[in-house]
């Protein structure tokens, strides 16, 4: 065991927002196929939701697969498909243990069937769960679901306020992420809670996914500790 970095001051951001990126790439280079990348990924993930829980943060979104990751080959997604059939019942008791809610948002209705069962059955037994959460998003897209959250103020024909318009979104009745974590080198959000980031500190990690370690969130959130949230306002004021 390493030296924890974490003390008793540093603050603890209540919403982590992460972009699991970097899966393939990891596995190529270890000539592996990108099948392998996101298994690992995913038992990587399971790691790090454990460690944020245990550090005190309240709910953790995960972006594990984009509207735009659907134009993928039908094998790679099949793969992932495979991969929730075998880890989310399995992962799920675990959670639920720690009482963590499950949330997924996106537009299911674009899953197998079998997968989306398994999901809806997980977010059913953890549904009593609401002070701390995971939210996994699968084809999910920000844009997709703010225009959803418009079509649906629409219809209900009143002019919405800016905390009207969070209760449409998926994330609704949850805080905004405080720091969004994204590995994988790319800095960019690639189409991930656009509205909901507006404030949200950024940590770009050079490292795949895979290999984000425990250490490496503690180190995100060293940095998260450090940095000044002004919203707006002159240091003076805060
Ligand atoms: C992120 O890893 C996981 C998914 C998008 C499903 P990638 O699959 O994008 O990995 P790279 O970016 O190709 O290395
Ligand atoms: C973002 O990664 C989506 C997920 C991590 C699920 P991508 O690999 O799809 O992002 P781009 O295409 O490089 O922007
Ligand atoms: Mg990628």
């Amino acid at each position: 065991m390493g030296r924890n970095i974490i003390k008793a001051g540093t603050k603890i951001p209540k919403h982590i927002a992460i972009i699991m990126d970097g899966n393939g790439r990891w596995a190529k280079k270890r000539f592996m196929p990108r099948g392998y990348g996101h298994k690992m990924g995913m038992e990587r993930m399971i790691g790090l939701l454990e460690r944020a829980f245990d550090l005190g943060v309240s709910y953790v979104t995960v972006y594990a697969l984009s509207t735009e990751n659907l134009s993928r080959p039908q094998e790679e997604l099949n793969g992932l498909y495979d991969l929730i059939r075998t880890y989310f019942d399995k992962y799920m008791g675990k959670i639920c243990e720690r009482g963590v809610g499950l949330r997924v948002i996106g537009d299911t209705s674009l899953l197998p069937e079998d997968v989306q069962t398994i999901l809806k059955n997980s977010e059913e037994k953890t549904a009593k769960y609401q002070d701390k959460c995971v939210n996994v998003a699968l084809c999910y897209g920000a844009r997709a679901e703010i225009v959803r959250a418009v079509n649906t103020a629409v219809q209900q024909g009143e002019k919405v306020t800016e905390e009207g318009f969070s209760s449409l979104l998926y994330t609704a009745g949850q805080p905004d992420p405080d720091l969004l974590i994204r590995t994988g080198k790319e800095i960019r959000l690639s189409n991930f809670l656009l509205w909901q980031c507006a404030y949200a500190e950024m940590y770009f990690s050079k490292k795949m996914f895979p290999e984000f370690s425990d250490k490496n969130l503690d180190e995100a959130i060293v940095w998260y500790s450090s940095r000044t949230r002004r919203f707006g306002k002159t240091d003076e004021q805060l």
